[in-house]
């Protein structure tokens, strides 16, 4: 009996795993330079103020290629060395919130469904029949409704904050690896030295069998 209910507990927690998943709503991240560009302006507008990205320099936006002055202006008197450190400290935020706001740097590959499920969460917000606000994804999570979709009305505001969303977790998933360009750049410089080479053995091969026949 006691197996029977094991067997029949560890049903109900697969499915409703496999439900939680079945929310996620996929998003096709774009890594060029606007979008991402458009992204880290949302990440200082609205994400900036409670979370951190300790692994990204302001530097490293204006190498990727955004417009430097933009650069300037998010970090104001801070060295272009800086990191992206969060504007409220974690103590501050555990008294508002009851709940440090994680680092974001590695945000986009931290969670299963990667990107897909931080655009969900942030897309997740809805009003809770009780009048609170409540997140189809993370039904306790202490972070408010940020880009305000649980208020949002009509179709319009809705596009408008799933752009918002797409943008800066376009900007999180170049964050939690800058180099996956570069290194597929580097892939096909290596897959053509590769084809070249065969191909000159080929035509020394060919030369030396046509000396022994
Ligand atoms: C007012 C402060 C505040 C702002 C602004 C804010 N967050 Fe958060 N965020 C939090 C807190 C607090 C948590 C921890 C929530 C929890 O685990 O209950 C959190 C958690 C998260 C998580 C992790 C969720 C998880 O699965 O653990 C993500 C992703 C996130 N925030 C993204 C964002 C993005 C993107 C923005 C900007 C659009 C943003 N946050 C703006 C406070 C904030």
């Amino acid at each position: 009996m006691n197996k029977l209910i094991t067997i029949l507990a560890s049903c109900c927690i697969a499915t409703s795993v496999w439900a939680s998943e079945a929310k996620l709503e996929t998003v096709k991240v774009g890594l060029d330079v606007p979008t991402v560009e458009r992204g880290v302006g949302v990440m200082m507008d609205s994400c900036h103020s409670c979370h951190s990205m300790k692994y990204i320099k302001y530097r490293d936006l204006v190498t990727f290629g955004i417009d430097k002055q933009k650069v300037d202006a998010w970090r104001g008197d801070q060295p272009l060395d800086a990191t992206l450190l969060a504007q409220m400290s974690d103590s501050d935020a555990m008294a508002a919130y009851g709940k440090a706001p994680p680092d974001l740097s590695l945000m986009a590959k931290a969670r299963d469904g990667g990107a897909s499920y931080v655009y969900s969460y942030l897309l997740g917000y809805y009003v809770k029949p009780d009048g609170m606000p409540g997140n189809h994804l993370y039904p306790e999570t202490k972070m408010p409704d940020i880009l305000g979709m649980s208020g949002a009305t009509d179709a319009a505001q809705r596009t408008e904050i799933q752009s918002k969303a797409r943008d800066i977790v376009s900007f999180l998933a170049w964050a939690a690896d800058p180099e996956e360009q570069e290194r597929h750049r580097l892939g096909y410089y290596v897959l053509a030295y590769l084809f070249v080479l065969t191909f000159l053995l080929y035509l020394v091969k060919n030369q030396i069998w046509a000396r022994l026949k």
